[in-house]
């Protein structure tokens, strides 16, 4: 199953995490509208606040690319199941989501969990 690979390929991502004060990796992966797929990292920084998450790390690649709709992201960390989006990346992909919405991948041991942007971020913000 494609979602299958975009968890497998967020995996890939979290090992290039940039991670020496929290040691929390993280990785993400889209797929866009035209079917093309964008990982990301999350990277921190001497100055905690500037730390960038994997989410908006994968988002970015694939905005510099010309993409404006995304499908679908996995996120995943070792360190956690589970590993939901902040609030600002849930923003973010509310943003950018597709006609039909965004799928949210997490895993959940050997499962993957399957969540619409709807339900974790209600009332998104749009101008
Ligand atoms: N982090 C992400 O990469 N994505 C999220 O949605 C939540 C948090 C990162 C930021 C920081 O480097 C580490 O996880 C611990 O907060």
């Amino acid at each position: 199953m494609e979602y299958e690979i975009l968890m497998e390929k967020a995996q890939e991502a979290s090992k290039n995490a940039y991670i020496p004060y929290s040691k929390f990796p993280v990785g993400a992966c889209v797929l866009t509208e035209n079917d093309k797929i964008y990982t990301g990292c999350n990277f921190e920084n001497s100055s905690f606040g500037l730390t960038i998450c994997a989410e908006r790390n994968a988002i970015g690649s694939a905005i510099v690319d010309g993409e404006r709709k995304i499908k679908a992201i996995a996120v995943f960390s070792p360190k956690k199941d589970m590993c939901y989006p902040c609030g600002a990346c849930r923003q973010v992909l509310y943003e950018f989501q597709s006609e039909n919405g965004i799928d949210i991948i997490l895993k959940d041991g050997d499962n993957l969990k399957i969540f619409k942007i709807e339900e974790l971020l209600p009332g998104g913000f749009n101008l």
